[in-house]
């Protein structure tokens, strides 16, 4: 059903002014959104040239951070902060290549980190006794592969990734994501707000008018959500009779996944991941949007586009085509949004019961926004 409980009982306003996009929050998210859950950083494939190069690296900006990504030949990644220990220079300069000598050496006084980030060179630093070198390595980040993406965490995690993750995992077990290939991506810069973008994802009452080819597709009364409260929100969408996939004739791209049963190939499945991803697993293929929020008002879009092995580039052309058109058209309504919101005449309206997931979105945003 499309309505949650809450919704029915209650009717629920939209974020303030204040909460969507003012400087201030901007500030206090940094510390209590991105500091404090798993950032998807996007694909493995983008964060390895080739496995058989060892020690290859890449640099990711969260915000104000900058971390260096080292992937080595057992396929394993481990994240430091960009700072060297000594006066805290930033250490790698370029954006991505291979450690010389499988090392890092800051480009100031020579001090030298292995790939564990270990400190193991820092020339003139033997005439004190108390200088420790294991005591000034990198400081690590939490990085986890799941699903050929990779996700990072700021702090300390509080618990596992798949404790956090066990609820998306679950839903999309049977596309088997690990095994799928990306296959094409799309970069998209949208001038508005992370979270404008996370309530539209989070409803389908705007596809009539929004977006008719897709209406046709995915009827947005069809819309239902078996995830209603927390960190991962979404569910279900029926395809229309005669429809196989989200593709710009409605026919599919590639045979749906084997192991997918006879409900799952005559419905998309839609989740939002708190507070970065949005997954939409189709019978033939799986799309996900990653989130880079930049300012109060831009936000860059990562839209990745997976298939099972075997396919050409060209077989994903009828879906991703579809979807570029939707996306645009989701942006620019954001967009519409974000410049509305910037008036001081603007006013928080109330949520219509098809938006039960963006009242559930800003409900977690707040418990997270007070915590
Ligand atoms: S700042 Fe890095 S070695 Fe001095
Ligand atoms: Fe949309």
């Amino acid at each position: 059903m499309v309505f949650s409980k809450n919704q029915c009982e209650r009717m629920q306003f939209g974020l303030t002014q204040e909460e969507l996009i003012s400087q201030s929050t901007f500030d206090l998210e940094t510390q209590l959104v991105f500091s404090k859950h798993w950032i998807c950083i996007g694909r493995v494939e983008e964060h390895v040239a080739d496995f058989e190069q060892a020690c290859f690296f890449r640099t990711v900006q969260i915000g104000d951070y900058e971390l260096i990504v080292v992937s080595t030949k057992q396929r394993e990644f481990r994240a430091f902060h960009n700072i060297c220990r000594h006066r805290g220079t930033r250490l790698l300069d370029e954006t991505s290549g291979v450690l010389p000598n499988s090392c890092m050496t800051c480009p100031y006084h020579a001090w030298t980190y292995d790939v564990e980030g270990q400190l193991i060179g820092a020339p003139n630093m033997g005439g004190f006794e108390e200088f420790q070198r294991q005591e000034f390595g990198l400081q690590e980040v939490a990085c986890v592969d799941w699903g050929g993406f990779l996700f990072v965490h700021l702090s300390a995690p509080k618990s596992a990734f798949a404790t956090d993750f066990v609820a998306i995992m679950t839903r999309l077990r049977d596309w088997q994501l690990d095994d799928l290939q990306l296959v094409s991506r799309i970069d998209y810069a949208v001038e508005a707000n992370w979270k404008l973008l996370f309530q539209n994802y989070s409803e389908c009452y705007h596809c009539p008018t929004v977006h008719p080819s897709l209406n046709r597709l995915t009827p947005y009364r069809s819309a239902t959500n078996d995830l209603e409260e927390g960190p991962i929100l979404g569910g279900p969408m029926q395809l229309s009779e005669g429809c196989e996939t989200v593709s710009v004739d409605g026919l599919k791209i590639a045979e749906p996944m084997g192991s997918l049963n006879e409900q799952q190939k005559r419905e998309v499945y839609y989740y939002t991941v708190f507070p970065n991803c949005f997954f939409s697993a189709h019978p033939d293929y799986v799309m996900v949007h990653s989130l880079e929020r930049l300012t109060t008002s831009r936000t860059a879009v990562h839209c990745y586009f997976l298939m099972e092995r075997g396919y050409e580039l060209n077989s994903i052309e009828r879906a991703m085509r579809q979807w570029d058109e939707i996306n645009r058209q989701d942006w620019r309504v954001c967009e519409l949004t974000q410049r509305g919101v910037q008036s001081p005449a603007y006013q928080p309206g109330p949520y219509s019961p098809l938006e039960s997931m963006v009242a559930a979105f800003d409900r977690h945003y707040r418990r997270v926004m007070r915590s």
